[in-house]
This record gives structure tokens, sequence and C-alpha cells, in this order.
């Protein structure tokens, strides 16, 4: 009996789908100018996905009526990462059908949730339409371009975007994670009165997220007068969405671009700004919650090992991309954990 239920099991997992997207051949909509670099999107148009199991709850008495809700954005550009992190978190749930997953993106021309529900029949899910032209204007050049498209500043706009009552909390994560524990696990984190909580690394050098303009300037420093400031990496983060919204932690982070603008106070991204905003105020998640910077070093994407310590999400921050490497046929040792939960591709 148990035979048949598994091979059942394995039938179920290796039913192909298949979905065609064909980009629209006249409009150009704002979505076209963010995409930085060309060469990272599929070259077909098409995208080919496994479907993934049914997911239902281990033991519904021990599950929590109430969902646990998680953030992630969904593009063309890291689509397969995004399916991975989704499959991740879903088999590794004692308790999937009490996740809520929230869907950013700024994709009008293809429809990704469709696609993801495709992937997935059992999930619960939202879009959410984020408009690029909100950060278009206060984004500035800077060194990588990557980091620089619109949709990375999606999460400095959680708490406005998702705006259904109920939902006072949401996990933010990175399309470049995978969880290897259960995520209600950081959904339960104390907060205690911080806005938000991620894991802390306060032995970064915290001088190298600013320039020298920065730290030569009172008027710009002495926004870290009386906290001790941390690095913290915003691609995991655990949000309390009622205090963000109470205290404008959204314009905050907009002043900061703005002054970036016209000072060039920091080189990364949208990093800074959440380190201007939060960071010393922060409540600490174990490190187990992030395990980054697998994906490399920026110069040449060298392979990276695990910190020390347990592990519950690992992280490819970095240059290089599981999936990219594992195209190339050369992968890292870790990228072996990102491939078990890969949905791309036929299975046969
Ligand atoms: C921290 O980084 C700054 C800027 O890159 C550098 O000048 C400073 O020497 C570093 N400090 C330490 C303790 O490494």
């Amino acid at each position: 009996m148990l035979e048949i239920i598994k091979f059942a099991n394995l039938l179920t997992i290796s039913i192909m789908i298949i979905l065609f997207f064909f980009p629209a051949l006249q409009s150009s909509p704002p979505a076209e100018a963010i995409r930085s670099s060309a060469s990272v999107i599929p070259e077909t148009s098409s995208f080919f996905f496994r479907k993934a199991a049914e997911f239902k709850n281990v033991k519904d008495e021990i599950c929590n009526p109430s969902f646990v809700h998680v953030a992630m954005t969904l593009d063309v550009q890291f689509l397969r990462g995004t399916i991975a992190s989704v499959h991740s978190i879903l088999l590794n749930s004692v308790c999937p059908e009490n996740i809520f997953f929230h869907f950013i993106s700024s994709d009008t021309e293809n429809d990704l949730i469709s696609l993801i529900k495709g992937v997935f029949p059992s999930i619960k899910l939202k879009g959410h339409y984020f408009n690029p032209e909100i950060v278009q204007k206060r984004i500035s050049s800077t060194v990588r371009q990557a980091l620089e498209q619109p949709l990375n500043y999606a999460r400095n706009y959680l708490a406005h975007l998702i705006g259904e009552p109920g939902v006072e909390r949401v996990i933010y994560l990175d399309s470049d994670v995978v969880l290897v524990d259960d995520v209600s696990k950081l959904w339960e984190i104390n907060l205690q009165s911080a806005i938000l909580g991620s894991p802390e690394y306060c032995q970064a050098n915290f001088t190298k997220y600013f320039t020298h303009k920065f730290w030569s300037q009172e008027k710009f420093f002495k926004a870290f007068s009386g906290r001790k400031p941390c690095y913290f990496n915003t691609g995991v983060m655990v949000i309390d969405l009622v205090t963000w919204r109470k205290n404008g932690c959204t314009k905050k982070i907009e002043r900061w671009m703005e002054i970036q603008k016209d000072y060039r106070i920091y080189d990364l991204g949208s990093l800074p700004p959440f380190l201007l905003a939060f960071a010393g105020k922060i409540a600490p998640i174990d490190h187990r919650w992030n395990q980054h910077g697998l994906g490399g070093d920026n110069l040449r994407g060298n392979c990276r090992q695990l910190h020390p310590g347990p592990v519950s999400l690992l992280h490819w921050s970095g240059k290089g991309k599981p999936w990219l490497r594992l195209d190339s046929g050369n992968p890292c040792p870790l990228d072996l954990i990102w491939s078990h939960y890969d949905l791309y591709g036929s299975s046969l």
C-alpha cells in the first residue's frame, strides 16, 4: 500500500506542466525599462517548470489557525530562484497550508502569478503590483547596475503594498534563498519593541557601507548618534507592518534616497537606506536564518562555505547564482542543496 502511495506521489511530481509566455509585441510598459542586464534573462520566451506535489498540513490540530505571511518579489530574471525558495518553504513546513505568499511584481507582460499557481496547485497567494516609477526618480547610479532595479526597492514599500487588515507582520525574503527549516519558527520570533528583525553582524566593518562624504559631515553621520549600528542583510527580514506605518519608515527611507541623489553618501543600492533607518534598532535574529554570501565574491563569484553554526536558511547573495552555475556545469558544492528545490526544466 505504502509503495502504491509513493508511486502515486512520484507520478504527481513527475507530471510536467509547460507554460508558454509570449511577450507583448506592441506595448512597452514601464517594466521594460527596469531590466538592466539582458544576458541573465532566459533566452527563450517560454518557461518550463515541473509541477510540485500538493502540500498538506502534517497534522491539522498542531497548526496555528492564523497565516504565516511571506513576501517575495517576482520577476522573469529571478523566477527560477523564487520558485525554488517557495518550494523549499513548503517542503520544510509542518503546516504548509497556513503559509500565505505575497508576490510583489512590476511585470505587466507575463502572467507570473498564474505560472506560480500552475507549479504549486495548493498555494495560497496574492499578487501585488509595484509601480517602478515610484523609485525610478529616486535611484542614483551606483557601482553594480543589477542592484539598481526598481524591484529591489519594493521591500521599502511592503507596509503599503500589503495593506490587508489583519496582516500585521510579514517575512521578507530575497529570491536567492532556500529554507531548510520550518518558516513558522522565523515567524514566531519575538521582535520586542523593534519594527524589524534580522540577523545582525556587529563584527562587520560598518564604516565601509557609507562614503567618506557621509562620515565627514555631521549632518549625515549624526543619524547614528545614540545607537550602536551593526550591519544586517535586507534579504531576510521580519517586519512589523503596523509599527512601520506608525513610524513613517517608508518616508524616512525615501528621504535618504533623495539625499543620496545629491550627495552620494553610499555606493550600494537599496541596503544603505535600511541601515540608516534601522541599524542599531533591530531585533537580532539567530544567524542560522541568514547563511549569506553563498553567491561568492562580487568580482569572481568564488565558491563560499557556510559560516560556523546551525543552518535554517541559505542565501546566495553575491554575484554568483546557483542556477547559473548549475547551468554552466560548474556548480559550487552548496549549489547542490539549492538544486534539490529547483523545479526548472523537464524531469525526463
Ligand atoms: C573599515 O573600513 C574603512 C573604510 O573602508 C577603513 O578605512 C577602516 O580602516 C576599516 N576599519 C577596520 C577596523 O578594518
